[in-house]
């Protein structure tokens, strides 16, 4: 099934453009607007806060549908990690609608979240990558993600594809509210970008191996940073490497590293930044500047318009709401070549399971 690709992950991180047009199609419909149910559009826009639900990277991929929705939909989000708010629910507002996200749709962590909310008769919606799954069996409501089958332990095209699905979702809620910002935005073309600019950055490999060899071939720890969305991104980015690699890498949000943890910087410390916010390239910048001054091997991943010589990788220039889809990519390959070169397991890391069905 993985054909004449080595390895699951290499294959899924491939297949990333050809599911954002997969999505871009079964969610646009005919007349151009968003396909999803009205009803449920309908359901969410009338709440007045939207809790998302979620583990590990579809936990990642939710802190990116925050800014979405909060942006296209005008709905305050708050996104919670499964196995807190199962056993400390925050005071939850007057009208809650609850998003779990789960690739599996099997999660326990997320499913006795689900059950509590379905004891408390309150409406909920899962986005998952499997059908007929637990977590879209017993919520109100599903959305597919439509990315095929995911195989490898470590979490790609779900990633990127649970975040075009709540930004159809969040532009479906938008236009149903009749927000200007929602109305002009174009999001098949945006989408489509998006997949052109995987297109160049999955068949940047030989560079991103090479990256992967020089920075972190040796390396103990290694360090994301990013603000914004790219603060998320890095989480991700973060936790895609230590999984498969076994390097101890943090992502951080890059104005927090003077309050502690610039003390870890050591002389090659590998310290990776995304730069993809107008407002925030020149703090981020500044970080890059203080880590090195202390002895770290930086690498930054910066977006077109704000690359400056010697930045190590470009992203095409993307509308501000979608730039993680672009900058995940040379993160997943890095991990992935840095598994490979490390000679370890890249589809079945250690400790391990594609979905985790204890709490
Ligand atoms: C990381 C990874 C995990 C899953 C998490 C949630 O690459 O795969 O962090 O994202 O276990 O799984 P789902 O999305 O199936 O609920």
């Amino acid at each position: 099934e993985k054909g004449l690709y080595p390895h699951y992950m290499l294959k899924e991180i491939d297949e990333q453009p050809s599911v954002m047009r997969k999505i871009i199609s079964t969610y646009t419909a005919e007349n151009g607007s968003v396909a999803i149910d009205e009803h449920l559009v309908e359901k969410i826009a009338k709440s007045d806060r939207i809790y998302v639900v979620a583990c590990g990277t579809s936990w990642h991929a939710g802190l990116v549908g925050k800014k979405m929705i909060e942006e296209l939909a005008n709905i305050p989000v708050e996104v919670h990690l499964a196995s807190e708010i199962g056993y400390d629910m925050p005071l939850l507002s007057e009208r809650p609608f609850f998003i779990f996200i789960s690739q599996s749709g099997e999660t326990a962590d997320s499913r006795q979240v689900l059950v509590k909310v379905n004891e408390l008769n309150l409406p909920s919606l899962t986005i998952t990558n499997v059908k007929g799954s637990t977590l879209s069996r017993e919520a109100e409501n599903t959305l597919l993600l439509h990315a095929g089958p995911e195989i490898a332990v470590a979490s790609t095209k779900a990633y990127t594809s649970q975040i075009a699905v709540m930004l159809y979702l969040a532009k479906a809620i938008g236009d149903y509210k009749n927000l200007k910002l929602a109305k002009s935005f174009d999001i098949a073309h945006e989408l489509g970008l998006v997949a052109s600019a995987m297109d160049t950055l999955v068949s940047e490999k030989d560079k991103l191996a090479e990256i992967s060899r020089d920075y972190l071939l040796t390396t103990r720890n290694a360090f994301y940073i990013g603000r914004g969305l790219d603060y998320a991104v890095s989480l991700e980015g973060a936790l895609k490497l230590k999984e498969i690699s076994y390097i101890q890498t943090e992502g951080f949000a890059a104005g927090e590293l003077k309050h502690g943890t610039i003390a870890l910087i050591e002389k090659d410390t590998p310290v990776l930044a995304i730069i993809t916010g107008e407002d925030t390239a020149s703090h981020t910048r500044g970080n890059v500047k203080e880590v090195e001054s202390r002895g770290a091997k930086t690498m930054v991943i910066a977006m077109e318009g704000l690359q400056k010589e010697g930045d190590q990788i470009i992203i095409p220039e993307l509308h501000a709401l979608l730039t993680p889809l672009a900058t995940v990519v040379p993160l997943q390959l890095i991990s992935y070549f840095a598994c490979l070169q490390r000679d370890l397991d890249v589809d079945k890391p250690r400790n391990l399971a594609k979905s985790v069905t204890v709490e």
